[in-house]
């Protein structure tokens, strides 16, 4: 039961993003989930955009990891210690999480066991409650998919370490299929691509800025250009570069037959009722990579079905979560009044992070 005047939350979890939703208040954060640590101490030094900041860019006694690296949680303690960090700056100097209701989603990779541990490390800190939800239900919901209802709807959320592909209905996942390849395994691509082609290293930011500025997943679209900056692998020395959008578009080929690949899988694998089903209601696109300029209009080409982008992709697994917690009549209503406000002003820093 939920008391009245009770704090909850809805955790995004992300091996990219963490997004915390609070109930009343809507997104009251949204931080890469990144930590800084002094090697020789383990003194942590930063989290969140801050430690994003240093990476490429810290001397050798700094380490810096994602510690939800490839969708599952690589480093427990960092996670922790990350998410503890995450909930003093939206608490402020209040207790932590004293008599509040948790529900936080967590990579779909992760163990039971894992799981387990991720709602003790929240009541731990004082949680009344703490529950792990599957990522893709959490999603739909976000993304406004009526999932109780007994008809299929397909999620596909991408990511920034794991593209997971889920068939939902009646509440639950039907099928699903998860691809260890999403946001970052383009940016690493963009890297290889660069170095391969004009001899010079990039560091996994300027890979991401180039993916978000001039990626694309039309052969149609407008042609941009980007310069770039690197340092050159023979003379060892800093050189600029100016991609195009047409080589980007050439360099995310690969990752998005896997994508196609794995949606075919995932119908494949489920009933024929439900596979129709999808086919009538569409494919709804949400995590960062739903950014990606005409990835719905190339799934759409390549699979047939329709596909429709989630409106806040970036979002919408915090707004599910937070949907999760409260009854059905009410929970639109509450979450969609509180959040669109926080996560339109796209140069308010607190509230999209570095996503801008
Ligand atoms: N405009 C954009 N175009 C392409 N990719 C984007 C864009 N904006 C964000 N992304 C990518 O989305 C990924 C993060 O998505 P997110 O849903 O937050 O991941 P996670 O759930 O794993 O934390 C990153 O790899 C980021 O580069
Ligand atoms: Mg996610």
């Amino acid at each position: 039961m939920l008391k009245r005047f009770e704090t909850v939350y809805g955790i995004d979890l992300g091996t990219s993003n963490t997004v915390i939703y609070q109930r009343g208040k809507g997104i009251v954060l949204n931080e890469p989930s990144v930590v800084a640590m002094h090697q020789g101490s383990g003194q942590l030094l930063a989290v969140g955009a801050e430690a994003q900041a240093m990476i490429g860019r810290a001397p050798a006694h700094v380490e810096i990891t994602y510690p939800l690296r490839n969708g599952v949680i690589a480093n427990f303690e960092m996670t922790s210690t990350m998410l503890q960090q995450f909930i003093r700056k939206v608490q402020g100097r209040k207790s932590l999480l004293r008599g509040s209701q948790v529900y936080i989603s967590v990579p779909c990779g992760i163990t039971n066991v894992q799981k387990r541990a991720v709602e003790e490390t929240v009541v731990h800190k004082g949680a009344r409650k703490a529950v792990a939800v599957e990522e893709p239900l959490a999603a739909a919901l976000g993304a406004g998919l009526p999932i109780e209802e007994p008809a299929g709807y397909l999620v596909l959320d991408i990511g920034g370490g794991t593209c997971q592909v889920a068939v939902l209905s009646l509440g639950g996942i039907v099928a699903s299929h998860t691809v260890p390849r999403a946001g970052m395994s383009i940016d690493r691509d963009i890297m290889d691509y660069v170095k391969r082609q004009y001899n010079l290293e990039i560091g996994e930011r300027t890979a991401e800025h180039v993916k978000m500025t001039i990626g694309t997943a039309s052969a149609t679209a407008a042609a941009k250009t980007l310069d770039i900056r690197g340092r050159d692998v023979v003379e060892g020395l800093p050189r600029s570069i100016r991609l195009t959008s047409g080589e980007i578009y050439t360099v995310v080929e690969d990752f998005l037959s896997t994508v196609v690949d794995a949606i075919r899988a995932t119908l494949e694998r489920c009933p024929p009722e439900l596979a129709g089903d999808v086919v009538e209601n569409g494919i709804m696109l949400c995590g960062g990579g739903a950014l990606l300029e005409g990835l719905d209009e190339r799934i759409r080409a390549e699979t047939g079905v329709p596909v429709h982008t989630a409106e806040q992709p970036l979002a919408c697994t915090a707004l599910g979560t937070g949907m999760m917690m409260t009854g059905k009549e009410s929970r639109r209503s509450d979450i969609w009044s509180a959040a669109p406000n926080n996560l339109e002003k796209p140069d308010d820093e607190e509230a999209v992070g570095s996503h801008k």
